[in-house]
């Protein structure tokens, strides 16, 4: 890697960020594409989110990611935001321009993109979404905007399925997400579902948790899609496997999320052979841990 004069900047800021596998996904992009750029991890302590991107854009950084904790409050010291990410509340990328940042949610279209890659679609199809935090929130979001007919929105706490249902009915124009309490899932209506896990419930090193752990409810589900990708495999992801179905994990939704916000920033496509070759590096450091 050459570092010059002319190198420009990306980075993410949050807090944890040790963990954080972006530096591999962007540093490999610019590294295929021969751009003079390096994307490095900062920690932002609490409070400081909107002096980061105020210093961020003095640097003339040319874009920045967004984790945890900050999605939401980094909004409130933004020049711009796209509708989508406007919508959901919450973004992950922001681009500079020539008055400040612009912020856009990449994790959804990323999530989009990965899942349209594998041949799932959203348009038309009946879906049941686990969770009503943060992320479901947002897939939930995601899953109106691009024509799913309905989205059974299953979680513990009804009252919280019910808020967000309401919220995005109404922003859609339409009923499309129907709020259930998961234990109540025997009265989803027959069918077969492409399902999405969108909370925690699962991610490492609680590998043997599962929101839903009777096996009949496995039986209405022909596609599932976790947003968790450590571990690999989750007990979800293997429950719908042993019934019959195809599952898949969130590490291709990590990928384009990375690769969308690498577009935004450098004005360029990445091409699928590209996409794919990051992807085999993600892979291979998983593949390292096991
Ligand atoms: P995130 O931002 O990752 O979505 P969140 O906003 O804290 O996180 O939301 C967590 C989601 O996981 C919620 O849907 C939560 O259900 P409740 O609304 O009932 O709290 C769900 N969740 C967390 N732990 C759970 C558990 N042990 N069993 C079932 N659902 C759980």
């Amino acid at each position: 890697m050459k570092i010059d004069g002319k190198t420009r900047i990306c980075g993410l800021i949050g807090n944890p960020v040790e963990h954080t596998l972006s530096p591999m996904i962007h540093n490999t992009l610019a590294g295929i594409l021969g751009h003079n750029l390096v994307y490095v991890p900062f920690c932002v302590e609490e409070g400081k989110a909107a002096e980061a991107v105020a210093g961020a854009e003095a640097l003339h950084i040319l874009g920045l990611n967004v984790t945890v904790p900050y999605k939401s409050e980094v909004m409130a010291a933004l020049e711009e935001i796209d509708p989508l990410a406007q919508a959901i509340g919450a973004v992950n990328t922001l681009v500079g321009t020539e008055g400040g940042f612009k912020g856009y949610n990449t994790d959804m279209e990323g999530l989009y993109r990965a899942m349209t890659g594998e041949g799932i679609r959203i348009e038309g199809e009946q879906i049941i979404l686990l969770g009503a935090g943060g992320a479901a929130r947002a897939v939930a979001y995601l899953c109106a905007v691009k024509g799913a007919a309905k989205v059974y929105m299953l979680n513990r706490t009804l009252e919280k399925a019910q808020a967000v249902a309401q919220e995005v009915n109404g922003a859609a124009g339409r009923e499309v997400i129907v709020p259930m309490e998961t234990k109540a899932y025997a009265d989803l209506p027959d069918g077969q579902y492409l399902a999405i896990q969108g909370t925690s419930v699962g991610l490492w090193p609680h590998t043997e948790d599962t929101v839903v752990a009777e096996e009949n409810f496995y039986k209405k589900i022909h596609t599932g899609f976790d947003l968790i990708y450590s571990p690999w495999e989750t007990k979800f992801m293997r429950l719908v496997k042993a019934h019959g179905g195809q599952a898949y994990n969130g590490l291709k939704m990590l990928l384009y999320q990375g690769i969308i916000a690498y577009e935004l920033w450098n004005d360029v496509q990445v091409s699928e052979k590209d996409a794919k070759a990051v992807y085999e590096k993600l892979c291979g450091h998983f593949r390292r841990q096991e």
